[in-house]
């Protein structure tokens, strides 16, 4: 198949809108602050959501960078750049279509210094945290209380979902059960250790991006200003921190709109 060119005209607006169904099309079409939908899997959501990008670039309504689609897998981001594509070709290039975790690497990577971390930060899979945990749960002597690495890493990744860092994780905890105290002491250690690595581990990548927007509102409405349309599909995945990082893309800024889709709850 040909790659179609980018000239606006009747032709091209006829391709962007072929094949959908009215509800489709009018949600392509839609203009205004947020638009949620909500239909089941397979339905043509993710249609919806490529098939708008590529009429708000190709009437020009927005420049590729000013757009952020976000997935959840690397998989989906690369399925949704190719659908853009195929539909208007090389313009969705500069295009920010990435999955939470790679979005906020490139945010985090720019605005490093403010966290005090170089730009050139490492970023930890679940293999290295779990190293780490391991060396400090011998070091603690935590194993007498059953706790593993695998085990210390679920209740360190739930806090940190939950946007709890390791001093609100204390605040928030029962010292005086041993095994409580204990695991507050695990998460400080472990995330001294990341500082002086110089690392993030997965779920760090979201949390500390929602704190930089939160500590830093310059930094928060530079991104405001910068994405004036975010995509979000597959929306009832979201975790508490995922949610927050939406919430402060897009608070503040009148201007910026949104599109959400996700399943209906069962
Ligand atoms: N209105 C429609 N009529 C027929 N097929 C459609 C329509 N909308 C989408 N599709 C097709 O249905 C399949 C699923 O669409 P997709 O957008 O991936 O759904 P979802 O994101 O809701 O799971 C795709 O192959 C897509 O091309
Ligand atoms: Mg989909």
């Amino acid at each position: 198949m040909t790659q179609m060119t980018l000239e606006f005209g009747d032709d091209l607006d006829a391709r962007l809108l072929a094949g959908l169904n009215p509800q489709q099309k009018q949600a392509v079409l839609h203009r205004g602050p947020a638009l949620l939908i909500v239909a089941g899997a397979g339905s043509g959501k993710t249609s919806v959501l490529t098939r708008r990008i590529a009429h708000f670039l190709a009437h020009k309504e927005l420049w590729p960078s000013q757009i952020l689609a976000i997935t959840f897998t690397n998989k989906a981001a690369a399925e949704m750049r190719e659908r853009v594509k195929h539909l208007i070709g090389d313009e969705a290039s500069g295009m920010w279509i990435k999955t939470f975790h790679s979005a906020c690497v490139a945010i985090l990577r720019r605005e490093a210094d403010r966290l005090g971390h170089d730009a050139n930060f490492t970023i930890y899979d679940s293999g290295d945290s779990r190293a780490i945990l391991k060396r400090i749960i011998r070091d603690l002597g935590a194993d007498i209380h059953k706790l593993t690495p695998a085990g210390a890493a679920s209740v360190i990744s739930n806090a940190k979902n939950e946007l709890a860092d390791a001093e609100s994780f204390a605040r928030n905890s029962d010292l005086s059960d041993p095994v409580q105290r204990v695991l507050v002491e695990i998460f400080e250690r472990y995330q001294a250790e990341l500082r002086r690595n110089n690392a993030f581990d997965f779920d760090d990548l979201i949390a500390e991006t929602v704190y930089l927007f939160r500590a830093f509102p310059d930094v928060a409405a530079a991104y405001q200003r910068k994405f004036r349309h975010i995509l979000v599909d597959e929306y009832q995945d979201t975790n508490r921190a995922q949610y927050a990082l939406i919430h402060e893309l897009t608070s503040r800024c009148l201007s910026s709109t949104t599109l959400l889709t996700r399943e209906p709850v069962s």
